[in-house]
């Protein structure tokens, strides 16, 4: 949650830094600001509201300055006001700071602060930070040494950040720290040379400068870093116009570790679509295509390197949060059904506050888009705390998670902006089906014939993902027209279709803000049927699988009090569509176990034009934020 940014070089820093958060937004979008250091002052802009506030407000008063710092918030401590804004500044002004976590011991630091004679300007855990830094740097032992005042900060602080910091009488730097949140730092291009015309400022220069960057994602670094290093735990990093210096909290030297960036900055904009929802649904069928590309060859299962002895496993945990836990509830069916082993689904919130029992041969699989939900984070440190090991099913393979794992398993679904998680949704539950094939088939369970039948079945999915988009948006936008003023909606089905009931009602809940509830439809008899009423919507979601005729005759009960049915089925089954007020077409899976990857896509598009019609902003629902990296 919020994003930081960074910015030293030749541009103007107000407006690299405006971009840089226009592709952190994902994180956090109550509120936004930036502070830029020139000729010796610190200068700051902040807006509540949507970033298109603070863009207004710079073009309106524009910063001069090369050197910046900036911030999007998801307000934990205290609203979204002006005064709750990042950059906070000490009452000094002496340092100005960005910060994305939680200071666990705010309010005592912050009592004897007060008692010192610090006046706060907001109610925000972050501002305790400059106000320790400025005294620090201010006076004592540590008195004009940032670096100093830095880690004796540091000391007094709990919990886990990232955070930024400016020095006032320090040009052209910019001071990061992390601890348990992501910060990443970027190399751009090297300008200027003795005495030559810079190419970019036009002016003779004395020095070759190098162009620096800081973000807390990869999407805000572009376009103009070209090599990115990965801050760890305990870091500190000074950026200059020279390049970037780094020590352990303890104050020992640490090389800087560069990789190229392979994300381009076109992966990050909408193109020609509305929204990044709308891109990220359409996009589907490709993503499938090369997931499958990177774990097929012809005929033949590809086995990634999970550094685990697939075959010595006979239990999995799966941990995650939200639609990745949906996912996992796909995948303890495939590895059941496929590997026979068992399998337990935890959310990982849960998993982290018990003692759960690891034995010998248990294997966790923490399933997160973002690779920085925290509750996995910490579900999986747990775990390893425990000596089980850990395969992490991320999409950004540079994250937390990934990095802490024993093995990874990619998504490669590329970046996923839109709040709402779709195409990683679909891209787990295959990558789950393929990791399913490979245990059966590390533990000698998948015959020749039927891992030929999961391949072929597999690779006929993207382009039966294509045909089902293109053939439910009429129904789908009927019933959105007629169903979008719904007080709620019900979505039920069973098996391998109910985790796309709980997945469907979380889409719409948290993208069009209608009350939703998925539910196995065997459970709707035992209290839940009472909602059933006129104004009610079910969604009954009934593919030609082994469940079908126990749907039908939910389908009957709901019809036999009066509600309105929105069903998900075969174009072809006119006993179903005559049960219904609305059938959202899609088409059948070769492989049964594969068929929730098509009977959510309606879904999908239901929440997103129910969204539209409410005036929803799809991207940026209010309260949410992409990658939920505090508790
Ligand atoms: C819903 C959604 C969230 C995430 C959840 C876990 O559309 O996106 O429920 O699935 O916050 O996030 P990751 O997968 O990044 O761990």
């Amino acid at each position: 949650m919020c994003g930081i940014a960074g910015y030293i070089g030749p541009k103007g820093a107000d407006s690299v830094l405006v971009v840089a958060l226009e592709r952190l937004k994902y994180r956090g979008y109550d509120s936004a600001g930036l502070a830029v250091l020139n000729d010796g002052e610190i200068h700051l802009r902040r807006a509540a509201g949507k970033l298109k506030n603070l863009a207004e407000l710079i073009s309106a008063q524009p910063l001069e300055g090369h050197c910046g710092i900036a911030h999007t918030r998801w307000a934990t401590h205290g609203a979204p006001t002006e005064a709750n804004c990042h950059p906070h500044v000490d009452q000094g002004g002496t340092v100005a700071v960005v910060h994305n976590g939680i200071i666990e011991n705010h309010e005592h630091l912050r009592r004897e602060l007060q008692a010192g004679g610090v006046v706060f300007q907001s109610e925000t855990d972050t501002e305790v930070i400059p106000q320790l830094i400025g005294q620090l740097y201010a006076a004592g032992p540590t008195k004009g040494d940032a670096l100093g005042s830095l880690r004796a900060a540091i000391a007094r602080l709990d919990g886990s950040f990232a955070f930024a910091v400016l020095f006032v009488d320090l040009p052209n730097r910019i001071f990061a720290v992390r601890k348990g949140s992501p910060l990443l730092i970027g190399m751009g291009k090297t300008y200027g040379a003795d005495g030559q015309i810079d190419p970019v400022t036009e002016r003779v220069t004395k020095h070759r400068r190098r162009e620096m960057l800081l973000a807390s994602d990869v999407p805000a670094l572009l376009p103009h870093a070209t090599k990115v290093c990965y801050l760890d735990d305990g870091q500190i990093a000074e950026l200059t116009d020279q390049g970037v210096n780094l020590w352990t909290f303890g104050g020992v030297p640490v090389e800087a570790q560069f990789k190229v960036i392979e994300m381009t900055a076109e992966a990050v904009t909408k193109g020609s679509f509305d929204s990044f929802m709308a891109k990220e649904i359409a996009e589907q069928p490709a993503v499938l295509a090369r997931l499958l590309e990177s774990r097929l060859r012809g005929g033949d299962l590809v086995e990634p390197e999970v550094g685990i002895d697939l075959k010595t496993v006979s239990h999995v945990v799966f941990l995650a949060a939200g639609t990745s836990w949906h996912a996992a509830m796909l995948g303890k069916r495939f590895l059941e059904q496929l590997a026979r082993i068992h399998v337990e689904v935890d959310i990982s919130s849960e998993y982290r506050y018990r003692n759960p029992v690891a034995s010998g041969n248990t294997l966790v699989v923490a399933i997160s888009q973002s690779g920085e939900t925290a509750d996995t984070l910490a579900g999986l440190r747990l775990a390893r705390a425990k000596f089980i090991p850990v395969i992490g099913l991320v999409n950004v393979v540079t994250s937390t998670i990934a990095r802490e794992s024993n093995g990874v398993l990619p998504l490669l679904a590329g970046p996923e902006i839109g709040v709402a998680s779709t195409k990683a949704y679909t891209a787990q539950v295959l990558a789950l089906y393929l990791f399913a094939l490979q245990v059966a088939k590390a533990k000698g369970l998948l015959s020749s014939a039927a891992e030929q039948h999961a391949i072929v079945s597999a690779r006929g999915l993207p382009e039966l993902v294509a045909r089902t988009l293109r053939q439910a948006e009429e129904a789908v936008g009927e019933a959105a027209d007629i169903f979008s003023s719904a007080q709620a909606t019900v979505f039920l089905g069973r098996g391998g279709e109910h985790p796309t009931a709980l997945e469907g009602a979380l889409k719409l809940k948290e993208i069009a803000y209608v009350h939703a509830v998925g539910y196995p439809a065997g459970e709707f008899k035992h209290g839940p049927i009472a909602l059933v009423s006129p104004h009610l919507p079910v969604v009954c979601i009934c593919p030609h699988d082994q469940m079908y005729e126990k749907m039908l005759s939910n389908l009957q009960e709901v019809r036999a009090r009066a509600g309105r049915i929105i069903s998900v089925g075969l174009a072809s089954d006119q006993a179903l569509r005559d049960l219904s007020d609305h059938l959202f077409p899609i088409e059948s899976a070769t492989e049964e176990l594969l068929q929730p990857i098509l009977s959510i896509l309606p879904l999908q598009r239901y929440a997103y034009q129910v969204a539209m019609r409410r005036d929803c902003d799809v991207d940026q629902p209010r309260n949410l934020a992409k990658s939920v990296t505090v508790e």
